[in-house]
This record gives C-alpha cells, sequence and structure tokens, in this order.
C-alpha cells in the first residue's frame, strides 16, 4: 500500500473512522479505498476466534505458567507457529497476546496467563512465541502494557511504582521481547502507571516505547480500556477497542476543529493503522469471513508435548513415581473428572476436547477406579451438565432470544440455538435483527432426577433473571441483586435456591434472562462488558462426608492412589483477585485422609498459580500440572507412568503461606492506588534478600533422572559479552531434560541489588549415561546494568560478577567470575 498516498484520499471522518473497532473483534474496512477491516482474537493459550460466547472451537494450549515452566525457547516458538496457522484458519490478522505482565503477588487472578514472576524468563519466552507467530505473516500484540498485574478494580488502580523497579521488572519482558522479536502490536492496560492511565501514558507510549524501542507497530486500547479523547490520541493510542467506539467518531474531529490536537497526531494514529493492514495483507483474509479451526493428530500430538514439557515434579520421595500401569489404582479428587484445561475470563476458549485427568489415566492404567472425595465448585457447577433437549433428548439446553420481554404477547423470536455450557457470557454475541444491548433471552432444559433427592439451582448474572422449575419460581436474581465477581467483576454474586425433586418424573427447567442494561448492580473500575450474560447452576446437594468416606475406603482397596486437587477457571479469572491462596474447602482434608489409609499416593495440583499445602510432609510425590489445554488429561497420564520424564521447572516462587510474598502489604487499593513497595525484590529477588524459607524455590523441578553439571567456564568480551559453558551429564537410568539457569551476582554494586538475579538459561535433553555442552551467550548491557533514576539510563558498572550456575534458584552448583573494566550507561534496546 502507498501508505501516504492512502491517507491523503482520506476524509477526517474516514481516517478518524480506523482509529476504533466496529464491533469487539473488527476494525472499519472502507471499501471505496480498499481498506480491509482487521480481525483481532484472544489470545495467550489459543486462538479463539471472533465468537467467546459459543465460539467455533479451538486448540487450547497450556496457560501461561505452564508455558512459562517448559523452559523452552524453542518449543514456545512451535507454539506460536501453531497459533499463527490457527489464527489464519480463524481469518484472524492479529493475536491478542501473549501475557507478559510479572505475577507480584501469587493471589492476581490472571496470574495464569502470564509466564512468571522474572523479567528475563518472561521475555525471552514471549520473544519466542512472538516469533513464531509472526513467522505464519499473523501479528501478536503483547499486553499488557504495562502493570496490569492484579485484577481488582484494574480501570482505576493506579501502580505507584519507582522507575528502577518498572524498567528492570514490569517492562522488562516487554523490552526484552521487542529486542528479539519485534511484535508488530502492543495491547495497553487498563490501570495507571504513577497516576497517569497507560492508555494515554505519554511516557510509556511516545517516550519509551516509540522513541527509546523505536517501535513502529500498533498500539490498541484493552477493551474498553480507553479513558480520553485527545489524551489518548496524543501519546499514541492507535486503535480503541472494542467498538462501537465511545472516544472517537465525532469527538475525535471535534478535538481537531476546536485545535485541542491537530490533524497530524490522527494522520500518525491512522498511519500505524494503515502500515498494520499492509503488513497482513499477504495473508489475504477476507473481511467477517467464516472461521476454521487446525484439529488434526498433529496438533494433538504437539499440544501434548507442550504440555507434558510444561509438568513439574515438585517433590518424590522414595521414588513413588512413576506408578506402575499393572497395578490396582484408585483416582480420588475432584479435580480426576474435570478437565481444568483453562484459566478463566478472556483466555477461555472453547477447546476441541478437553481430556480430563481420569480419562487420561484411564487410558494407560490397567484397573482404575474412582471417587469423587470433595468438591470443588465455588458456584454451582453448569446445569447444562445434567440437563437434556426435547425431542432428541441430546444434551445441553435450548437458548432462544427475543427483542422483547416475556410480556409482550406473541413476542418474534430472533433465533434459537442449542448450548451444552450454560455459563453464556453474551459480550460479543451479535444478530443482523439486533441493533440495542438490551434484549431478552429464554434458556430451557428437562431434568430427570436418578434418585430424589434436593436440587440446588443457580443464577448468576450481568442483567436480570429468574429460574422456574416446572413453572415454579426457584431462583430470582432480579428483584433484588447482590454485587459479586462474574463476569470480569461486572456481573452479580451467584443466586441460589432449592426444590425437592423425584426419581424418574421430568421437570422443565425455565429462565428467563435480560441483558446488561437492566442490571441493578452498578460497580466501579471493573469492565462492563457489551450485552452481559447469565450463568445457570444445578446439581443435587451432596453430602462432604459421605464423599470423603467412600474415598478412604477405596483409597484402602488399592495398591496406589492419586489425588488430583487443585482450582480451575471458577477459581482463577479475570476482573478480580484470589482472597488468598488455598485450595477450595475440602481438599486439604481429603489429601491428608488418603495419605494416612495409603503412602503410596502422588498429589496432582492443577493451578495456575501457588497454593498452600499444609500436607505437603505427608505425601510423598507431587505433581504440578498447572491448566494443560486440550491434552490436561494425557499429559499428566504419560508424566504418572513414566511415558514422559517429566522437565518443568517452577517459573515462579512456591510461598509456604501469602503473608510470605513480597506483596502481602501492598495488593490491596488505597484511595485507588497500589504501592509497588517491594521494588525490585519481586519473587525470588525477595526471598533471598530476606533469607525467608519457601515451600519450592523458582526455578525448581525434578526429574526421574539425576544430573550432573560440571566444567563451568566462563570468557568475558566485556563490555559487551559473556560466553559461559559447562557440561550437563546424565547420570542416572532415563533419558530426560535439565535447564541450565545462569545467575549473576553483583556484591560491589554501587546500588542495591538482589542476591542473584536470573539472566540466561538453556534446555538440554541428555541420554541415559551421556554428557552435553551447554554454551549461553550474555548480553553484558543486558546481563549486568541496573537501571539509574538520576542518570534516566541503564548503568553497566565495573567490577567482578558472580557467575552462579544451577538447576534451580536455590541449587547453584557451578560458580565463576568475570570482570568489566569500566562503567558505562546507555539507553534505548
Ligand atoms: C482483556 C484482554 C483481552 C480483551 C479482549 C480484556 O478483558 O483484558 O486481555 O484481550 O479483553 O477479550
Amino acid at each position: 500500500m502507498d501508505i501516504e498516498h492512502t491517507l491523503s484520499e482520506l476524509t477526517l471522518e474516514e481516517k478518524v473512522g480506523l482509529l476504533s473497532g466496529v464491533d469487539f473483534w473488527h476494525t472499519k474496512a472502507i471499501p471505496r479505498l480498499n481498506i480491509p477491516a482487521l480481525r483481532m482474537s484472544d489470545g495467550p493459550n489459543g486462538i479463539r476466534g471472533s465468537r467467546l460466547f459459543n465460539g467455533v472451537p479451538a486448540a487450547c494450549f497450556p496457560c501461561g505458567t505452564a508455558l512459562g515452566a517448559t523452559w523452552d525457547t524453542a518449543l514456545l516458538r512451535t507454539a506460536g507457529e501453531m497459533m499463527g496457522r490457527e489464527a489464519i484458519a480463524k481469518c484472524v490478522s492479529i493475536v491478542l497476546g501473549p501475557t507478559i505482565n510479572i505475577q507480584r503477588t501469587p493471589l492476581g487472578g490472571r496470574g495464569f496467563e502470564s509466564y512468571s514472576e522474572d523479567p528475563v524468563l518472561s521475555g525471552d519466552l514471549a520473544a519466542a512465541l512472538v516469533v513464531g507467530i509472526q513467522s505464519t505473516g499473523v501479528i501478536a500484540a503483547i499486553k499488557h502494557f504495562v502493570c496490569n498485574d492484579q485484577e481488582e478494580k484494574r480501570q482505576r488502580s493506579n501502580s505507584i511504582i519507582t522507575a528502577r523497579a518498572l524498567r528492570e521488572v514490569y517492562l522488562m519482558p516487554f523490552q526484552i521481547a521487542e529486542k528479539k522479536a519485534k511484535p508488530k502490536a502492543y495491547m495497553t492496560a487498563y490501570n495507571k502507571v504513577n497516576g497517569v492511565h497507560a492508555s494515554e501514558n505519554t511516557q510509556l507510549l511516545r517516550d519509551i516505547l516509540r522513541g527509546e524501542w523505536k517501535f513502529d507497530g500498533l498500539v490498541l486500547s484493552d477493551w474498553y480500556g480507553t479513558y480520553s479523547v485527545a489524551e489518548a490520541l496524543s501519546a499514541g493510542l492507535d486503535i480503541e477497542m472494542p467498538g462501537p467506539s465511545r472516544w472517537r467518531g465525532s469527538l475525535a474531529q471535534l478535538s481537531v476543529s476546536s485545535g485541542k490536537i491537530t490533524e497530524s497526531v490522527i494522520d500518525d494514529r491512522v498511519r500505524a493503522v494503515l502500515r498494520t493492514i499492509d503488513r497482513v495483507a499477504p495473508l489475504g483474509i477476507k473481511d467477517f469471513a467464516s472461521e476454521g479451526t487446525i484439529d488434526n493428530p498433529e496438533t494433538e500430538a504437539k499440544l501434548r508435548d507442550i504440555a507434558v514439557s510444561s509438568i513439574v515434579l515438585l517433590k518424590n520421595s522414595g521414588k513413588v513415581l512413576p506408578l506402575s500401569e499393572h497395578k490396582t489404582t484408585a483416582v480420588i479428587g475432584p479435580n480426576a473428572m474435570l478437565a481444568a484445561y483453562s484459566g478463566g475470563g478472556s483466555a477461555q476458549l472453547r477447546p476441541h476436547r478437553a481430556v480430563s485427568p481420569f480419562e487420561g489415566i484411564r487410558a494407560r492404567a490397567k484397573s482404575v477406579r474412582y471417587a469423587q472425595g470433595a468438591t470443588n465448585y465455588k458456584k454451582l457447577p453448569m446445569l447444562s451438565n445434567i440437563t437434556f433437549i426435547h425431542p432428541n433428548n441430546t444434551p445441553g439446553m435450548e437458548m432462544r432470544v427475543y427483542h422483547d420481554p416475556p410480556s409482550v404477547q406473541n413476542r418474534r423470536l430472533v433465533e434459537a440455538f442449542n448450548i451444552t455450557d450454560s455459563s453464556c457470557f453474551l459480550n460479543d454475541y451479535t444478530h443482523p435483527t439486533l441493533h440495542t444491548n438490551l434484549f431478552y433471552v429464554e434458556v430451557e432444559g428437562m431434568l430427570m432426577p436418578e434418585a430424589d433427592s434436593v436440587y440446588l439451582f443457580s443464577l448468576t448474572v450481568n442483567g436480570t433473571a429468574k429460574l422456574y422449575v416446572n413453572g415454579k419460581l426457584v431462583v430470582d436474581n432480579e428483584t433484588k441483586q447482590q454485587p459479586g465477581d462474574s463476569f470480569f467483576g461486572s456481573g452479580t454474586a451467584e443466586e441460589i435456591g432449592s426444590m425437592a425433586l423425584h426419581k424418574g418424573e421430568e421437570y422443565k427447567i425455565l429462565v428467563q434472562f435480560a441483558t446488561a442494561p437492566t442490571s441493578k448492580v452498578r460497580k466501579t473500575g471493573a469492565t462492563q462488558m457489551g450485552l452481559g450474560g447469565l450463568q445457570i447452576g444445578g446439581c443435587p446437594v451432596t453430602d462432604a462426608e459421605s464423599l470423603l468416606f467412600d474415598a478412604v475406603n477405596l483409597a484402602k482397596e488399592v495398591d496406589q492412589v492419586i489425588v488430583c486437587i487443585g482450582l480451575n477457571s471458577e477459581w482463577e479469572s479475570e476482573g478480580w483477585d484470589r482472597q488468598n491462596m488455598d485450595l477450595p474447602p475440602g481438599s486439604n482434608a481429603l489429601v491428608n485422609a488418603i495419605a494416612e489409609v495409603n503412602p503410596n499416593l502422588v498429589v496432582i495440583n492443577q493451578s495456575g498459580t501457588p497454593v498452600t499445602m499444609p500436607w505437603v510432609r505427608n505425601v510423598p510425590a507431587i505433581l504440578q500440572a498447572w491448566y494443560g489445554g486440550n491434552e490436561t488429561g494425557n499429559a499428566i497420564a504419560d508424566v504418572l507412568f513414566g511415558h514422559a520424564n517429566p522437565g518443568g521447572k517452577l517459573p515462579l516462587s512456591w510461598p509456604i503461606r501469602v503473608q510470605d510474598n513480597p506483596a502481602f502489604v501492598n495488593t490491596q487499593l488505597e484511595d485507588g492506588n497500589v504501592t509497588y513497595g517491594e521494588g525490585i525484590y519481586v519473587g525470588y529477588r525477595w526471598y533471598d534478600k530476606i533469607d525467608r524459607e519457601i515451600l519450592f524455590p523458582f526455578g525448581h523441578g525434578l526429574s526421574y533422572t539425576e544430573f550432573q553439571m560440571s566444567q563451568l567456564s566462563v570468557e568475558a568480551y566485556a563490555p559487551v559479552s559473556a560466553k559461559v559453558s559447562g557440561n550437563v551429564a546424565n547420570i542416572g537410568h532415563r533419558s530426560g531434560s535439565e535447564v541450565v539457569q545462569v545467575y549473576l551476582c553483583f556484591p560491589t554494586s554501587m546500588v542495591p541489588r538482589p542476591v542473584k538475579e536470573l539472566k540466561a538459561f538453556t534446555k538440554l535433553l541428555v541420554a541415559s549415561g551421556e554428557t552435553e555442552k551447554f554454551e549461553i551467550e550474555l548480553d553484558l548491557k543486558y546481563a549486568c546494568s541496573y537501571w539509574s533514576e538520576l542518570a534516566n539510563a541503564w548503568v553497566l558498572e565495573k567490577g567482578t560478577y558472580h557467575v552462579l550456575v544451577g538447576s534451580s534458584s536455590q541449587k547453584i552448583t557451578l560458580a565463576g567470575t568475570f570482570d568489566v573494566a569500566v562503567t558505562s550507561t546507555w539507553t534505548g534496546i
């Protein structure tokens, strides 16, 4: 495209039209000048496509922390290539990911989406993924720039942070990605940074990103994260998402005509949009084209590989693992039958299929029995799991959309379809005949109880709803509504009702819902997402004591027990943070009770971020399995039975108690402010500095074999680079992978520094009895410098640097040094 020529042909109205979305996922096309629309899609762990509600199935990759746990840049590059190809199948030209914020606390609702607490691990992995995505011609929009490190009131929270911590910890993953991969788009964060919203932050967007880093791509806002007209345009926010626009359109034109900004500011923003359109033109994606997916055995196999590589063997006393497939096995726990494949919120997508731990284990082991042991739902499970639809008795519920409320006689049906998931987030639902945010929905399903029981029913909404069983009102989430954390924090709490139902009888469940404008709940700082949504829950009342009793009895009867516990997308999601680091009620008691009756026990924890494990000493083996995407259960089974040797390493520190974490006293908002009081001491930098005990350290992860590192050699070509090399021998009986972690320590610095900082890493596959050589290049600018607020620059200090090499941040086995002769300063990338 001749960008300058096209620009000269556009009217001001057309230019401004290009600077916002037209709907949830598309920008505006201008056919007159052959300017196509851009389609964007989340996101960090797969390509959902242009429908969150009832979307086209997709490959779901393991969550961010799981990808972080692979410590494998080659694998992330492959994952990126797969995401790029899936994006093309979904006619998407901009992928909204990866997410590379920092887990400054274990409680961040979206901690699972980001890779690591460490900027180098995050940056290197993000760079690899971006290279992979962009190698297909698709653009990666890295997010959220910057300091969206917690969810509470994310639109108004103000991260108060020192320049040094901002540069060294929070901007660094973006800076590394920019240096190594040149992502062609950035998404701004919702929050403020030192008093100014990221989406209108001149220092971040103009001075750092476009000035120092010479970024020449597209900057877009997070969804409903634009808060001004002239300020955002001037700072460099190219596109307001989603559409229809709130802040551009005639308001942006008025800003020009009133002289608040000049048309040249608009032109700069339009240039970035046109450049982006030009960059993705070779993909040949047609506007608003229909979506496909890549669902084949190769995708499945690769997803399984990635999930396997992410699993971390936290503990294996007495070599309980790997288990035998030939012994009698009990699979116990609330996460066994549930495929916890992803965290919640905008990272969620509809997977091709999701394999539960139980299914994966049953496919491997000969004799498997199951007991639930405890429940772990936060809200009631989806009602659609136990309902069916007449006349064919297919599982699920029927959904009907109307323009008018039920009070209007013979109201016209917009459309009807079947759903298998009664959690319906309608944010991006569209229909050509709907021209307002206010419309009405009915959801209907039949229920036939297998036993006489009291049933619980529930409604959680952003909007208003009532639930009827055989015409009787059982749940009312309309007359009075309690604010809750649902629907990205803008919805209600769960409203529960109950009714005694009888075996063999048929019950009609009918829910009447009206969309978001009818909601009585209004919250500041939460993101109001489009049209709202409803979640319908329901299940028979369960008796916790008998669940536990049955599980303990089963555990006594088998040779080995696998206990599946953890969180799921209900506990880790968007718009709110976790209240504590604990497992759902009942899980700790379950683990302890099973450990008492059968010592041959493995605990599998699934969570995106750390949970407390008060039973850690009572169990011999623990696997951390994250949210593993489509192949969750298969990957777990591969590791459990030794078909794969675990090689994952923790990408974050695992505290004993939530109180131990560096941000503990600084997570709650105070007059809208969140003070990053721990400064640069995030994660292991904190635990090291104050010498505080930790459950499992950053970088930790065991294997079924053993490695020995030796022969460290450090050659410095100061002030530019240093080469760190050595050997890794596999002295065990199985082949496996080891991550060589290179930390630097600089005790004679002029400024306070962490005890050690990760500066590079590499993952090696070593066959049993073999030795592999590693050679790692350190860029000394990045490895040795600190950010000086006084100099407003990086300072590479002279002195002797200690190189510490090991297999975790607390298992350092080799040490060396190199010297830098003169101090120098630098800026840029
Ligand atoms: C999230 C973004 C996401 C966007 C679109 C927002 O709520 O913060 O990460 O890309 O929604 O789904």
